[in-house]
């Protein structure tokens, strides 16, 4: 149900062409404070074309403008202020919710179109970072925005498996590595192998001539170097793949930057062809001084390839393999050079689709203000994040509630999606500090405070001894505490759109936010359960906030345990 059209509408009558609807729906503003009302027309807005002043404009479309979901119309000074009909609006908002349950809010925006979602996508042998954690999760839950809008994304996981660093891995390795090191913690060893060689070239650069070497050597298809490469990718994504199962994220495509080795040649005689290349110092680049850019690097002059240039035969991949409607990049607000680059250069290869592709960056996870550096050897480690975050959603949980079954399995749930809440609930441009403390509370603006309050409202149902709620018949509701609540519900599938629309998965957590607050607030100040004719309604209200704090968790991709 769209009240603000149907205002919008309302007005419409009366303005005939002035405006035309869609402008007077984005002219509608939401007052602030109750006493205002709940929807505000402007009505300087029609000064001009009505040639009289905006406060007699109000006045007179006061007097004129009718709608059976308006109860009353106040006019104060400039403006109109439209008092919403309350048990109308709550008896059609649960109506919707009920009946559509968690599809309430769904869109078709996206005709089914595809978008493939380049996210997570850490580097063999180095963990996974806070930053690849934050990638993983603003990806996923953009996944499940665009799939509730229409769009089929991929969820792609662009593995950095391929560079220059596999050479000093391999050469590290067999100076100073075994095989039942690399087994025991493969990532742990792979990195002290890592930092190791460095350390060791800063006296020796011999050494970094011998790693440029075995990397031309793998690239070059070399059957030792390609066993080596190869085993330490897969004891990497064993690795990573138990923190995806943990935060219950799947992907469509693991093909990281080495599916594209056999692609580059393509990709030369591509840009070959449309002539953007320049060989400057032996180097082969792409002019972007007309985007205000440094020119790409494509080649280096010892013929390896780059970054870019595997990221240039992904984006012609994707766009051929999936003809999509949007290519998104979830990747560090650090890289957003990269990614102008990138677009540029296909924008020179007249690739006019690269201006459907996206980067979303996002900000820095710090700690007591402070980046957190994974050089040195100094790594937090994410599945230690993980394992403190659980271990403190259970000590709590056995504070509140003893006699809980599977506590265990609730806690992980608590745990994770706390941790999952925390990283989304703020602009994701944001950087934001991270302290286990602060993410698994209980109180405040968490994730375990509207899993608390979702699961509070399922007790309340459970409580009720009612079987299901009939949808079949109305539920007008019109005191002020609920009508706060139904504002939130009907508001939602505009929520939706907009997360959609600014690729923004906070809005959507502060959606669930604001619905617990009000959850509570009315839980706190009326008599839910008690036996009068009120009830039915009353429960109808608990049964739709339930499914819309459900759904919006989901979208989060933080589960929802019905008891906590
Ligand atoms: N592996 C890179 C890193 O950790 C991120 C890759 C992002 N995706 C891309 N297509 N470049 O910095």
């Amino acid at each position: 149900m769209d009240y603000k059209l149907g205002v919008a509408q309302a007005l419409k009558e009366q303005i005939g062409d002035a405006l035309p609807i869609k402008k007077i729906v984005g002219l509608l503003e939401n007052p602030k404070s109750a006493e205002h009302g709940d929807i505000a027309f402007p009505a300087f807005a029609l000064a001009k074309a009505f040639r009289k002043a905006p406060q007699q404009i109000a006045t007179e479309l006061g007097e004129t403008v009718h709608s059976p979901i308006v109860e009353k119309i106040e006019v104060v000074g400039p403006y109109l202020n439209f008092f919403l009909n309350k048990k109308e609006v709550s008896a059609a908002v649960l109506k919707e919710i009920l009946e559509k349950g968690p599809h309430y809010g769904d869109a078709d925006i996206g005709g089914n179109r595809n978008v493939p979602i380049d996210m997570s996508s850490p580097n063999i042998a180095k963990p996974i970072s806070m930053g690849h954690l934050r990638s993983t999760v603003i990806g996923n839950a953009l996944a499940n925005i665009l799939t509730k809008v229409g769009f089929n994304p991929i969820k792609i996981n662009h593995l950095g498996d391929w560079g220059t660093q596999f050479g000093k891995l391999i050469v590290g390795y067999k100076l100073w590595g075994s095989e039942e090191a690399v087994k025991k913690d493969p990532i742990v060893e792979l990195l002290r192998l890592y930092v190791k060689f460095h350390e060791e070239a800063e006296e020796k650069p011999e050494l970094d001539d011998e790693a440029r070497e075995w990397f031309k050597k793998l690239e070059d298809g070399d059957q030792e170097a390609q066993q080596l490469w190869k085993w330490f990718r897969e004891e990497s994504l064993k690795e990573f793949n138990h923190v995806y199962e943990r935060l219950n994220i799947t992907f469509d495509s693991f093909n990281g930057e080495a599916f594209y080795n056999d692609k580059m040649q393509e990709v030369m005689e591509l840009l070959e062809e449309k002539n953007v290349l320049t060989v400057n110092d032996g180097a082969t680049i792409v002019d972007l001084e007309k985007y205000n850019l440094n020119p790409a690097l494509i080649k280096k002059s010892d013929g390896a390839t780059l970054y870019i240039t595997r990221d240039l035969a992904a984006a012609i991949y994707r766009k051929r393999t999936y003809d999509f409607a949007m290519s998104l990049y979830v990747v560090g607000n650090e890289q957003s050079n990269h990614f102008k680059q990138l677009k540029a250069v296909l924008k020179e290869m007249s690739y006019d689709w690269s201006d459907n592709m996206h980067h979303i960056p996002f900000g820095l996870i710090t700690q007591g203000g402070k980046k957190l550096s994974t050089r040195k050897g100094k790594i937090v480690l994410l599945e230690e994040v993980l394992d403190d975050a659980v271990a403190s959603a259970l000590e709590q949980i056995e504070e509140k509630n003893t006699d809980l079954p599977n506590k265990e399995v609730i806690a992980d749930q608590v745990g994770i999606g706390a941790v999952v809440f925390h990283d989304l609930k703020n602009d994701r441009l944001n950087n934001f500090d991270f302290t286990i403390e602060e993410v698994v509370r209980f109180e405040g603006e968490t994730g375990p405070y509207v899993q608390y309050t979702r699961a509070r409202a399922m007790s309340i149902l459970r409580k009720s001894g009612i079987a299901g709620i009939d949808t079949t018949v109305d539920y007008p509701l019109d005191d002020a505490y609920s009508w706060e609540i139904i504002k939130l519900l009907e508001s939602y599938p505009d929520d939706v759109q907009r997360a959609y629309e600014k690729f923004e998965p906070s809005v959507i957590a502060k959606h669930a936010i604001h619905l617990a607050q009000a959850f509570n607030k009315y839980y706190a100040n009326s008599k839910v359960l008690a036996d009068d004719a009120q009830k039915p309604a009353r429960l109808a209200l608990v049964q739709s906030v339930a499914t819309i704090l459900k759904e919006d968790l989901r979208l989060l991709g933080v589960q929802a345990p019905d008891q906590m």
